[in-house]
């Protein structure tokens, strides 16, 4: 099929580091040729190249310079641009609001609100907008989740909504990833992440989510992981989660933002299964040893985190679920998000959505060990890691969850996502048939 060819453009802008206000960066177009086939290319301004203070979007890819960047891959959108983009959560609220049902990769970017991730900013003028000043507030909580509740369900909009308030408010949120429900909402302390429940039905949430995630994240708290901050709001008696933005610190005098990449652009993955022999959690160690300022500390941070995951059967562990940042010119392992356990059938054996040793994806104490040093930890040191927090899993998950105020009935649920018996596939003592 032949069609006429495209190009659409836009401005890329960045708030530099220390900075609130954005300046621009570059430029980013986006061109379709006669097959449908799109090629991205992006260059960065001659006046941002001046700046002393230039950062660069990516660690690894769109190195400062005055070359011509071009992509084909991810429908021809860099993986830098895809991150401060919408995801299925997003997209759904974008093209509803938009009354079409698909749109560009470049106006899903220019739609989505200036709340996104990380530090980038999408627009027509050369010259960027004032920093966005208001925000949603917790305050706000309960018509934002009455107007999730209906996108989820595909309804029309709560009666008595003010129809431009609520087209706006919709948007809110709208440019994080992700596919839960979600917006974002400020408080005295800062930027939240609203995270709402699915309401029962059909694709409704199989237990209290916001409970059960931010039992989680203490969970791994002390479990010694770097952890986003987060707490439990009661909305019109039903349970939120809220999670501290870490790319956001409020300052008197607005927001500093920090610049965010996913995994997947780290490991210069697609989404599709297809790139799926990229999703690994060694080779993200490799690439983590090359981005990061600490390469040492990060790397056995993301041992710490894939350990965890297993432990819980965190099996929605893919790309998107971990990040670097930087805040000022170095960049990171950005702290867990996102952690939920799972209850698969089996329970000898689970899977990591990401690989993690020898034996691929499998997530047994013996396939996280296998490629310990590429974490760059001794041996001893890797297995005393995974003895301690599968000891401190077992014991403390539920007295964890229930202080967390995850009900009795929802343990019950979730109790085989823990250190489940296939963990120590070795032990074959462990595997308790299934009846
Ligand atoms: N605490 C945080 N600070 C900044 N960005 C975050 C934080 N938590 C998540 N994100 C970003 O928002 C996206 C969606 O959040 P996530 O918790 O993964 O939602 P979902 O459960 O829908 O996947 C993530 O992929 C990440 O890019
Ligand atoms: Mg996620």
């Amino acid at each position: 099929m032949t069609s006429d060819p495209r190009t659409s453009e836009c401005y890329v802008y960045i708030t530099l580091p220390g900075q609130t206000a954005p300046v621009t960066a570059g430029k980013y177009t986006l061109n379709t040729n006669r097959q449908g086939v799109p090629t991205g290319r992006f260059v960065y301004g001659k006046s941002y190249l001046a700046r002393p203070d230039a950062v660069p979007l990516d660690p690894i890819e769109l190195k400062l310079g005055s070359k011509v960047y071009e992509t084909v891959s991810m429908k021809g959108v860099f993986g830098a641009l895809r991150d401060a983009g919408p995801d299925y959560w997003g997209r759904r609220v974008i093209e509803r609001h938009a009354g079409k049902p698909e749109l560009s990769e470049l106006d899903y970017l220019l739609y989505s609100p200036d709340d996104r991730a990380g530090a980038l900013g999408f627009g027509l003028n050369q010259e960027p907008p004032a920093p966005k000043r208001r925000f949603n507030q917790t305050l706000d909580l309960e018509k934002l989740q009455a107007i999730a509740d209906a996108i989820v369900q595909d309804e029309d909009l709560p009666a008595g909504s003010d129809h431009e308030q609520v087209e706006d408010l919709m948007l809110i949120g709208t440019s994080m990833g992700g596919a839960r429900p979600k917006a974002v909402v400020e408080d005295d302390d800062g930027l939240w992440i609203a995270k709402f429940n699915r309401p029962p039905g059909i694709n409704g949430d199989k237990w209290n989510s916001a409970r059960v995630e931010h039992a989680m994240l203490k969970l791994a708290r002390d479990c010694g992981l770097s952890v986003s901050e987060s707490r439990v709001t009661d909305v019109a008696g039903r349970d939120v989660l809220l999670v501290k933005r870490f790319d956001r610190e409020k300052t008197p005098d607005g927001y500093l933002r920090a610049r965010m990449i996913s995994a997947l652009t780290l490991l210069r993955a697609e989404d599709t299964h297809r790139a799926r022999d990229k999703w690994s959690y060694v080779l993200l160690a490799e690439e983590l040893r090359r981005a990061s300022a600490s390469p040492q500390e990060d790397a056995a941070e993301l041992f710490r985190r894939m350990c965890f995951n297993a432990l819980i059967s965190n099996i929605e562990d893919h790309p998107r679920n971990h990040a670097l940042i930087a805040k000022d010119k170095d960049w990171r392992l950005s702290p867990a998000y996102d952690l939920t356990p799972a209850v698969p059938v089996s329970i000898e054996r689970r899977d990591l959505a990401m690989a993690c040793g020898d034996q691929g994806r499998y997530a047994s104490a013996e396939n996280l060990l296998s490629q310990s040093g590429r974490f760059l930890l001794k041996p001893e040191d890797a297995e005393k890691i995974v003895r301690d927090m599968e000891e401190y899993v077992r014991e403390n998950w539920y007295s964890t969850a229930r202080a967390a105020g995850v009900t009795e009935r929802d343990c019950n649920t979730i109790e085989s996502a823990f250190a489940y018996p296939g963990f120590r596939q070795d032990e074959p003592s462990n595997i308790i048939p299934q009846k």
